[in-house]
């Protein structure tokens, strides 16, 4: 009897290894002669440079370390959990670059993460999202890409340790965490709801860092846009979640991710940054509103927005109070003044824009101090948050105590939330994900 179960249990092992390399192998599509430019209308390639801006492509096409690459000539590295990996060549280059790929090869690659080569593409290219665009706008991309200057440059290596280097690996990871297909509107929201979400969960993948990632690195499903780590930053919540004590409503998403600061949350720094003003900036007022749309409703601006006025007031009333000089009996008060309070002060009715109000920025109102921290040691350039206004940064200035009694003092100033816990330690842990010191940094 066992033997026999044991015999049923072997068989269904092989049948399943069988299924699992059939499901896993793809064959390679046939090359062809990179296409003329003048295949394609401008109107086509016009289209699709909106949707590679919408994809972030340059992003991670585009090599920054190493004395930077030209764009979308690849090896851009990307750290993570399991190790470093460089992503690829996607200029015309026939043999560098994806030059001999057909539009049905680029159209597999975004939708089933697999090379034309036939080999199972690593999810840090973030086909889980991708997989949700149409024909049409891959056919728009397809022609986009094939007429930008082919350039032949190799990437390094990945360094993922055994059995991840393993591409077969990656097809396990699809059977169990992707699920393959565009978008599907949604016939209970109207056109401009769909945009935004079409947007959102496919070409934008906001939720790629906007979402906590399980112990595989797959986005929790029950979790969409809790809010996650990415880069040593924390990309916060974006539903209901999202601990700001003003709502994001239509119009605050729409300033932020149009011109990169809102008026009552503030600038978009860090990896934030390049989304308003290396793509956003690019593409129709319509996509920008869709996205703001579409986000208000996930965060229910309309059912939270009742208790913004009080909020604010009580914002103000507690940041004016740092006007009162340096008189203070309070070490820690002093502290923020000499180093901050000369540029973040406010008073009734509104901040002002060049000069975000710490007590409504998520800085402080998220559960670890990570963005606070960022901030203080980097600083903001004048490209990122609001454009033409800079924060200098504090590398030198301030030591980890120092830091911690700032973060602290606006913790507990600020907030009506519990303090932060071991600052000085997580201060020295973010000082040392800062790879090169800011030039700007302040003595
Ligand atoms: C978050 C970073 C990221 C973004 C954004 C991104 N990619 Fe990639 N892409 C990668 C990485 C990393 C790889 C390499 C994956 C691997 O080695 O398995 C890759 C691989 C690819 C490949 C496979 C190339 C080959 O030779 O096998 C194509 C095609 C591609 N990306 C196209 C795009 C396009 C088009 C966009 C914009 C719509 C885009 N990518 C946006 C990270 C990214
Ligand atoms: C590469 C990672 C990344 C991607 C992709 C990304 N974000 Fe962000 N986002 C962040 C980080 C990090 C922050 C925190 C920035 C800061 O505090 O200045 C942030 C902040 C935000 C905030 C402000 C939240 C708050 O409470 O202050 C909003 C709103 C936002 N992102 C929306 C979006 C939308 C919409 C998309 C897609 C169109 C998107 N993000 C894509 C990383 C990302
Ligand atoms: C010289 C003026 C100046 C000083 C001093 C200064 N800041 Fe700023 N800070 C700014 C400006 C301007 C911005 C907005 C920059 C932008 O929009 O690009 C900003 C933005 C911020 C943000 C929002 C970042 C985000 O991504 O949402 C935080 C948090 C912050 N500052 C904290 C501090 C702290 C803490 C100190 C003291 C250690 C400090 N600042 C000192 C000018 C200053």
């Amino acid at each position: 009897m066992i033997k026999r179960l044991l015999a049923g249990a072997v068989g269904a092992g092989v049948l399943g290894g069988l299924g699992f390399l059939y499901y896993a192998w793809y064959p390679p599509i046939a090359t062809i002669e990179p296409p003329k430019a003048s295949s394609f209308s401008a109107e086509q390639i016009e289209r699709g440079r909106i949707v590679a801006a919408e994809g972030y492509c340059a992003e991670c096409h585009t090599r920054t370390d190493n004395g930077g690459g030209p764009e979308l000539a690849g090896d851009y590295k990307m750290e993570t959990p399991f190790g470093a990996i460089y992503s690829s060549n996607i200029t015309p280059d026939p043999e560098m670059g994806i030059g001999a790929w057909s539009e049905e090869a680029l159209r597999r690659s975004l939708r089933y993460g697999v090379s034309r080569q036939g080999v199972h593409l690593i999810p840090a290219f973030p086909y889980d999202h991708f997989t949700k665009m149409t024909d049409q706008d891959i056919s728009d991309l397809y022609a986009f890409l094939m007429t930008r200057p082919a350039v032949h440059m190799a990437r390094r290596p990945n360094e993922l340790p055994f059995p991840l280097s393993l591409r077969i690996f990656q097809a396990g990871w699809k059977l169990m965490f992707f699920t393959p297909g565009v978008y599907k509107p949604d016939p209970s929201h109207d056109a401009l709801w769909n945009r935004g979400a079409y947007l959102a969960e496919g070409n934008a993948h906001c939720g790629a860092c906007h979402t906590p990632r399980n112990l595989m690195g797959a986005e929790k499903k029950g979790s969409m846009y809790d809010g996650a780590v990415v880069d040593a930053w924390i990309a916060p919540p974006l539903n209901d979640k999202n601990p700001t004590p003003t709502t994001w409503t239509e119009d605050e998403l729409y300033q932020y991710l149009r011109f990169g600061v809102a008026p009552l949350h503030g600038p978009a720094g860090g990896p934030m940054s390049p989304i308003p003003h290396r793509f956003l900036s690019q593409v129709p007022e319509y996509d920008v509103h869709a996205l703001a749309h579409y986000f208000a409703d996930v965060d229910h601006a309309a059912e939270r927005q009742g208790h913004d006025k009080a909020a604010l007031a009580h914002a103000m009333e507690e940041s004016k109070k740092d006007l009162i000089g340096p008189n203070t009996l309070d070490a820690d008060a002093r502290l923020y003044q000499g180093a901050c309070g000369a540029c973040h002060y406010n008073a009734a009715p509104m901040p002002v824009l060049g000069r975000p109000e710490l007590a409504l920025n998520n800085a402080l109102w998220l559960d670890e101090p990570t963005n606070l921290y960022q901030v203080m040691l980097h600083g903001l350039t004048a490209e990122e948050g609001q454009s033409g206004i800079a924060m200098p940064s504090f590398y030198n200035a301030l030591s980890d105590t120092d830091m911690a009694r700032i973060a602290a003092y606006l913790r507990r100033t600020r907030t009506t939330l519990p303090p932060w816990t071991d600052l000085e330690k997580k201060a020295a842990d973010i000082r040392k994900t800062v790879k090169t010191i800011p030039v700007n940094s302040s003595h």
